[in-house]
């Protein structure tokens, strides 16, 4: 098999100015999700799915982000094992690799040195304000290192890297975003255009699926009640079950509202699986009641997730193909790094690297 820089569709960044971000004639997409715990539905929903929808309109990077794992201690041959099926699961949601460029974080070195120098136009009062890490420090007393601190300076690291245009997330990494658009706007005002300034892509629907037990929670893979949350991997029968016990509320009508927190969410999931539009599955359930919601809810989310788990089954098996995308996607995304990267070391007054 060619390596990615062998193959005659060579890569290029446009030399011209009003497309200087473009790669290949296509703006740059950045995404990542972290190899920790079951990955959710709140997961699929809220970034993967869309990552597929978009991956044709852009030249995508989707990173299995495994430094950041670490901010929260992780037993080593597990996160392997994890990054691996996080790995093969962009695959089988639809991501081609060898159009994507799907990588491990940890083999693009890049990604560490930019973070260095980011660290130093960062703030501490800004990381101060960073909600996930108050959230993490609280659950992780014991272990509030520098590194779930300076987690959202890895996140512009990983972002700003590729120059990237459009990053696809849930909401909750929406304040990372904020902050990486800061970084990358101070360093600017500095240095020139160093960096392309990226906007976040939110789903209408699946942005923030909510847990099943606690509606006024999101759908978390940490979370200590597995009733809480659809994990991808689930068979039928326990998806049919968690939605069963899904909490709702003694109104008994379906609408789309958010005093009814638990059927905005059915409904929510509902219509990510299925495409429909609010509007169109309000009418759908009017007079029914919430046996039925809960019933085509399940139904949608088994019909996306069954096949799903079917392609990652035969994608495990094809152990040497993930293996040679594994190593030319990290070349690639090396190279593209390190373009920025040489930049970046240029304007901040670092020596030139003798050739
Ligand atoms: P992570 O691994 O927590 O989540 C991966 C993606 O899933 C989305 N998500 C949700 N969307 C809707 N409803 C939910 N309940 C839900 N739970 C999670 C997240 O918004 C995210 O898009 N820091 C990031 C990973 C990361 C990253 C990046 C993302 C590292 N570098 C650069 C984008 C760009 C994280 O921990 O995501």
């Amino acid at each position: 098999m060619l390596n990615w820089y062998q193959t005659e569709k060579r890569l290029t960044i446009s030399g011209n100015k009003e497309e200087q971000n473009m790669l290949n004639g296509k703006k740059v997409l950045f995404s990542g999700m972290q190899a920790t715990g079951n990955l959710t539905l709140g997961n699929y929903l809220g970034a993967l799915k869309n990552w597929v929808t978009l991956s044709d309109e852009y030249e995508c990077f989707y990173s299995v982000v495994d430094m950041h794992s670490i901010t929260v201690r992780q037993d080593p041959a597990t996160l392997r094992k994890r990054a691996r099926a996080l790995y093969t699961l962009y695959i089988a949601a639809g991501l081609d690799p060898e159009k994507n460029c799907i990588y491990y974080q940890s083999h693009v070195s890049g990604h560490a040195e930019l973070m260095w120098i980011l660290n130093c136009f960062t703030y501490m009062g800004e990381l101060n304000r960073m909600t996930q890490f108050k959230d993490k420090a609280a659950k992780h007393a014991d272990n509030i290192n520098a590194g779930l601190f300076t987690y959202p300076v890895l996140m512009a690291a990983d972002i700003l890297l590729y120059q990237t245009d459009v990053v696809p997330v849930g909401i909750d990494q929406m304040q990372h975003l904020e902050i990486t658009r800061d970084i990358a706007e101070r360093f600017n005002n500095i240095y020139g255009d160093v960096f392309t300034i990226p906007e976040a892509f939110v789903g209408k629907v699946g942005a923030k699926i909510m847990s099943l037990q606690d509606p006024e929670k999101k759908m978390s893979k940490s979370d200590e009640n597995p009733n809480a949350s659809i994990y991808l991997m689930d068979d039928p029968d326990t998806i049919v079950r968690k939605v069963k016990r899904a909490v709702t509320d003694s109104e008994g009508v379906i609408l789309y509202r958010d005093e009814q927190p638990g059927v905005k969410n059915l409904l929510n999931i509902y219509c990510a699986c299925s495409g429909k539009t609010p509007e169109d599955a309000v009418k759908e359930f009017g007079g029914r009641g919430y046996g039925d919601l809960k019933t085509a809810v399940a139904e949608e989310v088994v019909s996306v997730l069954k096949p799903l788990q079917g392609r990652v089954a035969q994608l495990e098996k094809e152990k040497s193909y993930l293996d040679s995308m594994i190593k030319n996607n990290a070349e690639k995304a090396q190279y593209f790094a390190n373009k920025t990267l040489r930049k970046v070391q240029k304007k901040v007054g670092f020596p030139e690297r003798p050739r």
